[in-house]
């Protein structure tokens, strides 16, 4: 293979910049040439490219949150029309084998090109930790810590104050993040979507927390559980007689997508996107790399974009064991 692709796409997250840094230069040290198309299957439909080198990732790229290719979500890439655009840049720029760094949808697309003809190789980057084929995907640990440290801050005010903060992460359909941040910011309860829960419940662990003597109560709720935040502040507000604790809220939001990666996501994405480029040197494709235990895996496709991620309820029983 004489020449790859590598792409962004999806919703940004800390560590694929370093990622399209080793793809890069793994793929110089097989002495290919490499393209970055910019703003993810967008530009890939707009024949966007940027023929990339060892020092064009360089300069601290490495340490840098977003990506330095931009990215988009696609609709048009959807459709028979987009598709075939971004089939055809890929031809006339010669690309043999394309790297593909994003979340569940980006996956999916990724398979689409495969079952086209495409040579392609999945890096699992999103935030969410809803992807298959990987133990942990790119982001998520430097996502996590950031909102380890909010909820270290806000509990500073919420024992001043004697309150109870509702936390509200993101995710999407996956509780990965609030689960996991409730375990080790010491929440009192987490609302995630896999794990139905009655507002009442809600209150339930406030009261019981107040006649317990603690001086705070930590909820953290991802954004796709049954009752957000917001509906599950409005609710206590209206309980704030029986529970004993005034409610505040806070929404996270964008400041977990950004910021500098970890270490841990940086090597991450160093050791994924190597990986992606020798999976392409060897002649394999239609696969996804990951992380399982300590070895680097790879994981068909198919099998990736069929599966739902599921929750470790070992973790939500800790979770629920360890707040009292
Ligand atoms: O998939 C990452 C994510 O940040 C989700 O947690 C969130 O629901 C979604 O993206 C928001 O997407 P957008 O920025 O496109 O609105």
């Amino acid at each position: 293979m004489k020449k790859i692709g590598v792409l962004t796409s999806g919703g940004d997250g800390p560590g694929l910049n370093p990622c399209i840094r080793a793809v890069v230069r793994k793929a110089l040290h097989y002495d290919m040439e490499v393209i970055g198309i910019k703003r993810g299957f967008s530009g890939l439909i707009d024949h966007e490219v940027i023929a990339l080198d060892s020092r064009l990732v360089g300069g601290g790229i490495i340490g840098r949150g977003g990506t330095m290719l931009g990215t988009s979500r696609c609709a048009e890439f959807q459709t028979r029309k987009g598709q075939r655009e971004a089939i055809r840049t890929l031809n006339e720029e010669g690309v043999e084998g394309l790297v593909i760094i994003g979340g569940d949808g980006s996956l999916h697309g990724a398979k689409i090109l495969h079952d086209a003809g495409v040579k392609v190789v999945g890096v699992p980057a999103s935030i969410d930790n809803d992807i298959c084929g990987t133990d942990i995907a790119i982001g998520v640990d430097t996502a996590l810590n950031t909102v380890m440290e909010a909820i270290d801050r806000i509990k500073d005010t919420a024992s001043s104050h004697n309150r109870a903060f509702l936390v509200e992460t993101m995710g999407r359909n996956s509780g990965y993040l609030a689960l996991v941040a409730g375990i080790i910011g010491g929440a009192e309860m987490v609302c995630i979507p896999e794990v139905p829960f009655e507002l009442d419940t809600v209150t339930k662990t406030l009261v019981d927390g107040y006649l317990r003597g603690k001086s705070h109560c930590i909820i953290s709720v991802a954004e796709g559980a049954r009752y957000n935040a917001k509906a599950i502040a409005e609710y206590l507000e209206s309980q704030r007689e029986e529970t004993g604790f005034e409610v505040r809220m806070t929404i996270l939001g964008y400041i977990q997508r950004g910021g500098s990666p970890t270490a841990f996501d940086r090597l991450l994405a160093t050791r994924l996107g190597a990986a992606a480029v020798d999976m392409l040197h060897e002649g394999k494709s239609g696969i996804v790399v990951g992380l399982i235990g300590s070895k680097i895996t790879a994981t068909p496709l198919a099998e990736v974009a069929a599966k739902r991620k599921e929750l470790d309820r070992n973790l939500y029983e800790l979770g629920e064991i360890l707040a009292l």
